[in-house]
């Protein structure tokens, strides 16, 4: 296709079929601007305005990496190594927290996991739920659910006792 039609194409705004050699927006053209879906206005909160996303945005990417290696260490471990999954029991569970090694890889992992899935979460229902109110009580929901499964967690990791009848 010739430099002329591709132009030709491109005034379109894009309602010709697109092809893979026609370029439908350049410097001339641009895209359209996608306004986000609740914009920051005077009216917005200083309190939403610090970096919070963006720590959290770099959260997810640094215990994504983590989870990794304590993810696929436990996998291997609980459903590989030694015989599989007929290994475990209680018995196997109380030999490894014997071990505050293992005690802390468990602990981390507990702790990443439910914060990385809660804060992927608290994003998919900033994304997807429009009402304020939903919005509200869905992540109240989430939180309630997050605290009280990280506290069980950590309590149980520490306080389990192999000597229980
Ligand atoms: C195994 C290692 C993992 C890696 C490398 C990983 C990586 C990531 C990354 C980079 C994101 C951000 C995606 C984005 O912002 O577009 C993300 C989002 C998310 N992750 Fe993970 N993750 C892992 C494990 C987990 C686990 C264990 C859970 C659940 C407990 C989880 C739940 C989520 C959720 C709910 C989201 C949000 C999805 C979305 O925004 O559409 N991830 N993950």
């Amino acid at each position: 296709m010739s430099t002329t039609e591709t132009t030709e194409a491109a005034k379109n705004d894009g309602a010709e079929e697109p092809t893979d050699d026609v370029a439908l927006f350049d410097v001339d053209h641009p895209a359209p601007v996608i306004e986000p879906p609740r914009k920051r206005t005077a009216k917005t909160p200083k309190a939403s305005r610090g970096n919070f996303e963006m720590q959290a945005w770099l959260f997810m990417r640094l215990s994504g990496i983590v989870l990794v290696v304590l993810v696929l260490g436990h996998l291997l471990i609980q459903l590989v190594l030694d015989g599989g999954v007929s290994k475990i029991g209680f018995a196997f569970v109380a030999g490894r927290w014997a071990s505050p090694f293992w005690q802390v890889w468990d602990l981390l992992m507990l702790w990443l996991a439910m914060l990385h899935g809660a804060n992927g979460l608290r994003t998919v229902i900033n994304d997807y739920a429009e009402r304020d109110n939903t919005r509200f009580w869905l992540k109240m929901l989430l939180y309630t659910a997050t605290v009280f499964t990280v506290l069980l967690g950590t309590l149980v990791i520490f306080t389990f006792d192999p000597n229980i009848r």
